[in-house]
């Protein structure tokens, strides 16, 4: 191995091309790839920017050329010398430096390495723990480092966007108190004093408000936020937030200044112009079109509901069910009576992993003649008027499902993205951005046999609602936003109370008793007391909007070091037992089994 010596880094394996033939240039990367060509060696150099091809020939220095012999991919490398047009026949139009190479003249080892365990190229698979496990090799991949790049863009553009308009970015503390979003606590234990823990914050949510008490106007931070809960692919127990919040603003300012945050991040990032204002749907329209609250708007087939045209059917099924208060939901999918029987097996066990205990189905003949094992249950007169709710026609496929409201939807809400797939009726390079507002305040918990705050316990409620809090708090509709981006949540926030006697009301109806209020949410209700502006805020996810925005399928993909599925990092081993003498100090039990 050698040093660098006295060697300079002229430029990057990205940069050079047509003028800069004849110069004489130091590169320094890794080897992506190296070919014998007949006595030339030829080797591709890398490095975080691009691929530059270096050339060594016998004829023009057989000692460098004898060293490049013993190269092997991923070994370190300096190399100085001129840059040459490559012959004709040897132009690579893919590559941005695919019209030179180098000629070297000076070659320096830098490092060896170990053959890695798995291919650094883009076309082999590799397991993600793999992957995981050797991140920093993973990383060195084009694709993936393009994606860290894109990121940083895209960080560099939201800052200097909420810059531009006024936002102070400021910090808010790690160790802190349990905050209200939901999720189980992530709980540190604090050493100096016995049998008290900080809770790792779920988000920014009380001090950006109290960050609003205290004057400060319009805040924002890009800030890591933990919730230990189910993970999937779009969730991690830790994930970045664009956090902000405003005084004296109503949704209008927030739904201005996001997309245009927005139309920023796919300028920056795609290249791309989008059209704003986005469109709004209510959360209930969003329900009953499409089943679900973050709806993928780049297609149809929505749902329609035939409960009204069924309720007095023969088919028990259907009746049973509008009986107990449910639902019938229809999908038409156009042209599709040509799937098979094994498709429509295929699907009925993909809805029943949704809860849904059945799915019928009808494949549309000609003079609108019904082929199903259902159609014998209804008159001429309920199929006619099915055929027309539905707008079907011949050729076309409908399918139902029956039940429970939240089993119907969700059923359905599934079946819809898994025919778009299947029907390849996505098209990727739509971005289609929808506010879903009018949020129910509350939800009612079954288990915990009590209502909860469907976005959390500060939001407000639509004024005119107020009055439902004591006598159908489950009808009062909360002034909450999400931003919904091709099906994805990318952001949710709302207007906040920002007085005393509402929060109060509030906690009432979300079974918050006075002593728990005051115990766990003291100091937010002695500042609402001590001039509380009105304010309003959201938060977006960076992590799945850079998903998107990178079109991956996997927000670990535009993370440096994410975590698994079950919460580790196959990298550092973590999490990882700890000294008994740690557990110790912390005052915790260290004898403590699975059970
Ligand atoms: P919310 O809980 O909706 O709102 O979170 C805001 C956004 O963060 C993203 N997100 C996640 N991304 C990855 N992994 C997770 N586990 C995860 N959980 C949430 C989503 C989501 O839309 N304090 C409020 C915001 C506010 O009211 O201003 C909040 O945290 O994209
Ligand atoms: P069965 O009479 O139970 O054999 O059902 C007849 C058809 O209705 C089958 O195609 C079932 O898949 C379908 N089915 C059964 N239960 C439901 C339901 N809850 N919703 C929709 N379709 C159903």
């Amino acid at each position: 191995m050698e040093s660098m010596g006295n060697l300079k880094r002229t430029h990057s394996c990205n940069q050079l091309g047509k003028d800069n033939i004849g110069q004489e240039v130091t590169l320094m990367g890794w080897v992506l790839r190296r070919r014998d060509h007949g006595g030339v060696i030829f080797i591709d150099l890398r490095d975080r920017n691009g691929i530059t091809q270096v050339v060594f020939n016998p004829e023009l220095n057989g000692e460098v050329h004898a060293k490049a012999h013993g190269l092997r991919s991923e070994w370190v490398l300096a190399v100085r010398g001129k840059v040459n047009h490559r012959p004709d026949g040897m132009i690579n139009p893919k590559l941005q430096t695919g019209e030179i190479e180098i000629l070297v003249d000076e070659l320096r080892i830098l490092n060896v390495s170990k053959t890695p365990p798995f291919p650094l190229d883009e076309e082999t698979e590799v397991s993600e723990n793999l992957r995981l496990k050797y991140r920093y090799l993973d990383l060195r991949r084009p694709v993936m480092a393009e994606n860290l790049v894109m990121r940083h863009h895209a960080c560099q553009a939201i800052r200097s966007y909420l810059n531009e308009i006024n936002f102070l970015e400021i910090e808010t503390p790690f160790l802190t108190r349990s905050t209200p979003e939901g999720a189980r606590d992530y709980l540190v234990p604090s050493r100096v004093n016995a049998g008290k823990f900080y809770a790792l914050p779920q988000s920014p949510q009380l001090f950006k408000q109290l960050l609003m008490i205290a004057g400060m106007d319009r805040y924002y931070q890009i800030v890591k936020c933990f919730r230990d809960e189910d993970l999937r692919a779009d969730r991690q127990p830790e994930f970045t937030q664009v956090d902000m919040e405003l005084s004296f603003v109503d949704e209008e300012d927030i739904y201005l200044i996001a997309e245009g945050l927005m139309t920023t991040l796919l300028k920056t990032t795609r290249n791309l112009e989008i059209k704003t204002p986005f469109p709004r749907m209510t959360y209930q329209e969003a329900m009953d079109r499409f089943g679900n609250d973050k709806p993928d708007t780049r297609f149809g087939l929505e749902l329609t509901s035939l409960t009204e045209v069924i309720k007095d059917c023969s088919f028990k099924v259907f009746k049973s069910v509008v009986e107990k208060g449910g639902l019938v939901k229809s999908i038409n999918a156009k042209g599709c009576a040509t799937f098979s029987r094994k498709d429509l097996d295929d699907l009925t066990t993909y809805v029943a992993d949704f809860g849904a205990k059945g799915l019928a189905w009808v494949k549309m003949k000609a003079d609108g003649e019904w082929q199903s094992p259902i159609a014998k249950f209804f008159t001429d007169q309920e199929r006619a008027e099915m055929t027309r709710v539905l707008g079907a026609e011949e050729g076309d496929l409908l399918f139902f499902v029956a039940d429970q409201p939240a089993i119907v939807h969700n059923a359905l809400a599934e079946l819809r993205l898994e025919l778009a797939r299947r029907l390849e009726l996505i098209d990727k390079n739509t971005f289609d951005f929808l506010w879903v507002t009018e949020f129910p305040l509350l939800e009612y918990d079954h288990e915990a046999k009590r209502h909860t705050a469907v976005h959390h316990p500060f939001t407000a409620p639509f004024e005119e609602d107020l009055a439902l809090l004591d006598s159908d708090p489950g009808k009062v509709r909360s002034r909450a936003y999400d931003l919904v981006l091709n099906g994805t949540e990318i952001g949710g926030g709302s207007i906040r109370i920002h007085q005393k006697n509402i929060q109060d009301k509030a906690f009432k109806a979300l079974g918050i008793s006075d002593e728990e209020a005051t115990d766990k949410f003291d100091f937010l209700l002695t500042a609402l007391e001590l001039g509380a502006p009105p304010h309003a805020g959201i938060a977006f996810g960076l992590d799945r909007l850079m998903m998107i925005l990178a079109g991956r399928e996997s927000i670990r993909d535009v993370i440096a070091f994410p975590k698994t599925q079950k919460a580790g990092c196959p990298l550092t081993d973590a999490p990882s037992s700890v000294a008994r003498k740690q557990l110790t100090e912390l005052y915790l039990r260290p004898d403590w089994k699975e059970s």
